[in-house]
């Protein structure tokens, strides 16, 4: 029987800084540094520069990074707000938190991401002043600059989520380089994952940082006075001090993840499912092992393959506009053909951060056993 390979281990990645945290934290401790403080600041100094921007806002997480970003880009409520069809939950619940009307776009079939056509021509009908790409999967879209330079002569004000896509370079560059504003998340199970929830909002505008601060922290201008309506977004010190930690291993653990989304998609080449990956130009971080089956139905390969000891996971199971509390919300310009076929037939290989060389043959002989 072979060993069993779970979809997910994060156990490689807190013994990495395990030691080290634990000396951070007493050392915080005993200055009572508990919310904000040094930590947060040079968090938020190490990812601008790590990402390419010239401000880093750290907050709770990735989804109240979203709705900070909306909030500062002007979204409000009644507003139209651009969003893939393809994506996690939390995109979708971010506009519509603010009261706002998602307008659901289909994917692009090669890539994954936003299809700027289909943008196009839903712009057309419904003029949103407001869109947001996500940079899904461990990679970004092959046409984010012309998606970038269409929404600029258009005065679309583009978001982008980058949740899923710390590590991603595009031509070279951190992908979140060129945003306007952008978002990420440090959710245990991302690249870049804390040991709690934690988020970031990225930009190089001043005014955007100024406000999105604002925002994270009860809109204040000072202690007891307030120049907006926000909320309490802070990051506690204990999670900086974690992510400080980390960050130095970022490299090797993108390289890591890389090396093996890239195995799987050569032993793949073999099998009857389509493999994913990134566009020419861009490098991807290994967030995500992307199949799709092509004549099985991705389920029973799942059960298949949890019968060969290999755990997998379906990464969308539904679209945005097949989700339940979506229905009545949401404005839909044309059939999403593309994101409706691909959430039937997606399956996921396990990828994380120490997958081993023995996990990931165990892995690879267990598909190539059901889908060669
Ligand atoms: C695309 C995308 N957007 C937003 C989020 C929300 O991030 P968080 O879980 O940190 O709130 C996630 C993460 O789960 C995500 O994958």
């Amino acid at each position: 029987m072979a060993a069993s390979v779970p979809f997910i281990d994060l156990h490689p990645m807190t013994a990495l800084v395990k030691a080290q945290v634990l000396d951070r934290w007493a050392g915080a401790l005993s200055r009572c540094e508990l919310v904000g403080g040094p930590a947060v600041r040079e968090l938020e100094q190490a990812l601008a520069a790590r990402l390419g921007q010239a401000h880093a806002v750290a907050c709770s997480n990735g989804s109240d990074a979203l709705i900070l970003a909306l909030q500062a880009a002007g979204v409000q409520r009644g507003d139209h707000v651009a969003l893939p069809n393809l994506t996690f939950w939390a995109t979708f619940e971010a506009v519509a938190q603010l009261g706002a009307i998602p307008v659901l776009i289909d994917i692009d079939g090669d890539d994954l991401q936003l299809d700027l056509a289909a943008l196009a021509r839903a712009f057309e009908k419904v003029r949103f002043r407001h869109a947001i790409a996500v940079h899904l999967f461990g990679w970004a879209s092959a046409r984010l600059s012309e998606l970038r330079a269409f929404c600029r002569e258009r005065e679309i004000f583009l978001v982008e989520d980058g949740a899923q896509c710390f590590g991603v370079t595009s031509r070279g560059a951190p992908v979140l380089a060129g945003a306007r504003l952008a978002t990420l998340s440090m959710y245990p199970a991302k690249v870049l994952g804390g040991c709690m929830d934690g988020g970031a909002v990225l930009t190089s505008e001043p005014r955007l940082e100024h406000l999105v601060r604002s925002l994270a922290n009860h809109g204040r201008a000072s202690h007891y006075s307030y120049d907006h309506v926000g909320w309490n977004s802070r990051m506690s010190s204990a999670a900086a001090h974690y992510l400080l930690e980390l960050l130095p291993h970022a490299d090797a653990i993108v390289a890591q993840r890389r090396a093996a989304a890239a195995r799987y998609r050569a032993a793949a080449a073999s099998w009857r499912v389509r493999a994913f990956g990134p566009p020419a130009g861009v490098d991807d971080n290994g967030y995500l092992c992307v199949l799709t089956c092509r004549d099985q139905a991705a389920a029973a390969v799942a059960e298949q393959l949890a019968e060969r000891g290999v755990a997998t996971a379906r990464t969308y199971p539904e679209t945005i506009d097949q989700q339940r509390p979506a229905a009545g919300r949401f404005v839909l310009c044309e059939e999403p053909t593309v994101s409706r076929a691909f959430v039937t037939q997606v399956l996921n290989l396990p990828l994380f951060f120490g997958l081993s060389a023995e996990q990931q043959a165990t892995v690879i002989a267990a598909a190539s056993a059901v889908l060669d």
